[in-house]
């Protein structure tokens, strides 16, 4: 990257209400950690985030204004390369 240039920032949302992390808020989040460093091309931010009211359809993840449900984190990278 040369000097002055931007990098740009993308920014992943994870639901860490009571809901969520029954159904694996805390394993997706450890899986993100993992995975962005050597998957994502961007800087990211990783938020938690309190419930969002959809809490039968967490542990959810949501990234670029895409909502995933059900996130199990074996799959984490087909999302992540998107
Ligand atoms: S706890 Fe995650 S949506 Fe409610």
């Amino acid at each position: 990257m040369k000097r002055g240039q931007k990098k740009l920032v993308r920014y992943y949302f994870v639901c860490t209400g009571k809901d969520c992390l029954k159904r694996g808020a805390k394993e997706l989040l450890d899986s993100l950690e993992q995975e962005l460093p050597t998957i994502s091309q961007f800087n990211t931010v990783v938020i938690k985030t309190k419930c969002i009211d959809l809490c039968k359809r967490g542990p959810l993840l949501v990234v670029d204004n895409v909502c995933y449900e059900k996130v199990d984190p074996k799959y984490l990278k087909k999302i992540l390369k998107k």
